[in-house]
């Protein structure tokens, strides 16, 4: 129904010709991170490009931080049409398929540039439609970055997370991954991190380097453990109904201007997996712990059975194809 109301307004605006006064396609694009972040600076930049090159026909309001939804309810509101565009981490879609649960594995890429490879890939690009039935397009991936450990107390080696309470992602893969250490993780929405970890209601966390700096985690964990066992990366996603309501030029000139903001996007994620880390080490708030190859060995053991518990969930021509896409063939 929405999409025939979205083509009906744009097609009577056509009819009545240029001096109509249309009112523009508004697109309320939400998110939960902070606007000096890879997703608050690709957000931005997407709003740019549209309102420079489609003016008077397509505003873009860009809700960071939780301001208007907060994790998984973005899934929700943009399948009842409260907001048009969301870019949730990977870890967050389990409702609505369990494919994109390969993106959880521990230890499963070995950096960023494996992971682009998977995504670029026919089983990543498969990956894009596996909401399609449930309402959800995906229009591309996007990056942050590897995750690091934080805690209360230095995390050397597994066994110095036993016991430990880490809030997690609504992913039960993360689930799993922390249970194999014997530590309890805990379901929580990423705008109360700051407040647990701060509390001490929680002992610690895993996220990459920009969302520890932006979001001040480091600040109230005095360690971080330079793990990069898992993976931050989002999926932009709209409701199927409104991109299909959408004149065709109108779309493509859309995920244009998100290819483009993506780009923008991927190079603000490089440089702030580099550039915050420096941050937080020069902040003296948190000590950054780098394991030895002996130390992250044991880290591997303890963890990578997990990807095991969920090869039927996920497949294993996605979780093969995730796995290959380490190995550069030079
Ligand atoms: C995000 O980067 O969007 C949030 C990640 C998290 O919930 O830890």
């Amino acid at each position: 129904m929405r999409s025939l109301i979205i083509a009906i307004t744009f097609t009577a605006v056509a009819l009545a010709g240029p001096a109509a006064t249309a009112k523009p396609l508004k697109i309320k694009f939400s998110h939960v991170v902070a606007v000096n972040t890879p997703k608050g600076q690709m957000a931005e930049k997407f709003k740019e490009l549209v309102e420079q090159r489609m003016p008077g026909k397509v505003e873009v309001q860009v809700f960071p931080s939780s301001q208007l939804f907060g994790d998984n309810k973005v899934l929700e509101a943009l399948l009842l049409g409260d907001v048009q565009m969301g870019a949730p981490s990977l870890s967050k879609f389990r409702k609505y398929t369990k494919k994109l649960q390969v993106f959880d594995l521990p230890f499963l890429f070995s950096d960023i540039d494996a992971v682009e490879r998977f995504q670029k890939g026919p089983k990543g690009k498969e990956l894009l439609m596996s909401m399609e039935k449930k309402g959800i397009t995906g229009l591309g991936y996007l990056h942050n970055g590897m995750k690091q450990l934080s805690a209360s107390k230095p995390l050397r080696v597994p066994a110095d997370a036993k016991g430990l309470k880490f809030r997690i992602q609504s992913s039960d893969v993360l689930v799993a991954q922390f249970k194999a250490i014997k530590a309890s993780p805990q379901k929580k929405p990423f705008s109360e991190v700051f407040t647990l970890l701060q509390t001490k209601a929680i002992d610690g966390q895993e996220n990459t380097w920009s969302n520890i700096y932006s979001k001040k985690f480091f600040e109230v964990q005095d360690y971080i453990t330079a793990s990069n066992h898992g993976l931050i990366d989002y999926l932009v996603v709209t409701s199927t109904e409104f991109w299909q309501g959408l004149p065709d030029d109108i779309r493509a000139g859309l995920q244009q201007a998100l290819d483009e903001a993506i780009a923008h996007g991927n190079a603000v994620a490089l440089e702030k997996s580099n550039s915050d880390r420096q941050a937080i080490i020069d902040s003296r708030r948190s000590t950054v712990i780098d394991l030895t190859p002996e130390e992250k060995a044991q880290w591997v053991k303890a963890m990578k059975p997990v990807w095991k518990k969920f090869e039927k969930q996920i497949g294993k021509d996605v979780i093969d194809a995730a796995d290959a896409a380490n190995n550069t063939g030079s």
